[in-house]
C-alpha cells in the first residue's frame, strides 16, 4: 500500500512526459547553440517548449521566458536580476510568508544594507493590501509576494497587489508562483505581473527545469555569466530534456486546468471536512476558500508536545503515506514553521504543522485510509 500526498514537493512525471524525455535523450540530444543539424533540431524544440510556457501564461510573446533549473533559480534570478541594477541599496517588499527561495535571496541583500519590510499576514496567512500600500516608498524598487503558499495554501490577492504597486510607486512586481502554476490559470497580461517564477516539477514534469516570466522592456541582470545562452540572461547550455518536459507538461495542464483544479477542489473540501471530524485534534491552516485545490494543511492540537509535524509524517510514512511537515529541521532539532510563527500560531503549534497535498492520481479512497491511518495515532 501506498499513497502518496506530498504533490506540493513534487509530482510524477506524466506518461506522455516521459516517452518524450526518453525521444530527446535517445534521438535529440543536441545543444541547441551548435549550428549543425543535431543543433538545429534541438533549438526548434527549445523553442517550442517556450512557446508552450508562453501560452499557458498568456505572456504577449515566448521572448519572455527565461528557462532555468527550477523555481529557486527563477527566483534569486528576479530578486538579484532586478536588485542589481541599484549600485546603492533601495528598498523592498516581500510577504511575511515566502518561500525560503524568496526570503534567503532577500535576507542576503539585507544583510548588505537593503531596507526590506515583510509584510505582516492575518491568521489565514493573507496579506492586506492596505498594508502595502502603506509600505511603498520613493526608493522602493521590488514587490514580490507569494501567489500560492506552499505550506498553508493560501492564495494571495495578486492583481490587487499589483494594482496597488503600479498606482503608488515605481516598483516592479514579482510573484513566486511555483505553487500555482499548472494548477490554476495564471494569467500575466492579466495580472500584470512584471516578473513571475515557476517550476516544472511542480505539474508533472520531470525535475530541473522552470522559467522566469520577464515583462518586456525590464532590465534584468543574469546571475550566470557565459555562453550568453536565453538572450544573454541565463547562460549554460540548457537542459533539453528537463526543459522539453516542461513544455509538454505546461500543454497538457493548459487543456485540463479548469476541470482538473474543479476536481481537486472537491476532493480537498471533502477531505477538510472528513478529516476534521474523524480527527478531532486537528485544526486546519490557511485560507478555507481562497486555497490552492490540492492542497490542505492542518496544526495537531495535541496536548502532548510530543506529538509534532515531523513524528506525524513518520508515522504515516510507516504506513505507506507519504505528507510532509511545515517544519524544518536544523541540526536534527525540529524548528517551529516561520510561515505558521507569521500567521501568529504560537512555537508549539508552529512544530505540529502537516501538510496534504494532491496530484491527478488521488481518489477519495486514498484519503479514507490516509485519515484512518491518522485518526488511529492521534
Ligand atoms: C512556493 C515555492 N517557491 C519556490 C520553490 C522552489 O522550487 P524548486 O524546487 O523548483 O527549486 C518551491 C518548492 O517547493 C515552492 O513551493
Amino acid at each position: 500500500m501506498s499513497i502518496y500526498l506530498d504533490s506540493s514537493a513534487t509530482t510524477a512525471p506524466r506518461p506522455e512526459v516521459i516517452e518524450l524525455v526518453t525521444k530527446i535523450l535517445t534521438e535529440d540530444w543536441g545543444n541547441p547553440s551548435s549550428l549543425h543539424g543535431w543543433g538545429e533540431r534541438a533549438a526548434v524544440i527549445l523553442e517550442k517548449a517556450r512557446w508552450q510556457i508562453s501560452d499557458l501564461l498568456n505572456a504577449s510573446s515566448p521572448d519572455n521566458i527565461i528557462f532555468t533549473s527550477g523555481g529557486t533559480e527563477a527566483d534569486n534570478l528576479a530578486i538579484f536580476g532586478i536588485t542589481s541594477n541599484y549600485n546603492d541599496p533601495q528598498h523592498i517588499i516581500i510577504s511575511s510568508v515566502e518561500h525560503s527561495a524568496i526570503e534567503r535571496p532577500v535576507y542576503f541583500l539585507e544583510k548588505k544594507g537593503w531596507q526590506v519590510t515583510r509584510l505582516p499576514v492575518n491568521r489565514e496567512g493573507k496579506v492586506n493590501p492596505e498594508d502595502l500600500k502603506n509600505a511603498l516608498q520613493t526608493n522602493t524598487v521590488l514587490v514580490s509576494i507569494i501567489y500560492g503558499q506552499s505550506e498553508v495554501g493560501t492564495i494571495q490577492p495578486i492583481k490587487k497587489l499589483v494594482e496597488i504597486t503600479k498606482n503608488y510607486s515605481k516598483a516592479l512586481f514579482h510573484s513566486d508562483a511555483v505553487q500555482m502554476v499548472g494548477r490554476l490559470p495564471v494569467d500575466v497580461e492579466d495580472l500584470e505581473v512584471d516578473l513571475l517564477s515557476l517550476s516544472g516539477h511542480k505539474f508533472y514534469s520531470i525535475q530541473g527545469a522552470g522559467a522566469l516570466y520577464l515583462r518586456k522592456g525590464i532590465s534584468l541582470n543574469p546571475l550566470f555569466h557565459g555562453g550568453g545562452q536565453e538572450n544573454s540572461l541565463r547562460s549554460g547550455t540548457q537542459a533539453l530534456p528537463s526543459i522539453v518536459s516542461l513544455g509538454l507538461a505546461a500543454s497538457l495542464a493548459q487543456k485540463e486546468i479548469e476541470s482538473e483544479a474543479l476536481r481537486l477542489t472537491e476532493l480537498r473540501d471533502y477531505f477538510i471536512d472528513l478529516i476534521l471530524s474523524q480527527c478531532p485534534y486537528l485544526m486546519l491552516t490557511g485560507d478555507k476558500y481562497s486555497r490552492l485545490p490540492h492542497h490542505a494543511s492542518f496544526i495537531i492540537n495535541h496536548p502532548s508536545p510530543d506529538i509534532t509535524g515531523r513524528k506525524i509524517v513518520r508515522y504515516l510514512s510507516s504506513q505507506g503515506v507519504a505528507i510532509s511537515a511545515g517544519s524544518a529541521c536544523n541540526s536534527g532539532k525540529s524548528l517551529p514553521s516561520p510561515i505558521l510563527l507569521a500567521m501568529g500560531y504560537s512555537e508549539t503549534e508552529a512544530l505540529k504543522g502537516i501538510r496534504f497535498s494532491f496530484d491527478r492520481h488521488t481518489t477519495k479512497e486514498d484519503l479514507k485510509l490516509a485519515i484512518l491511518y491518522l485518526s488511529q495515532n492521534l
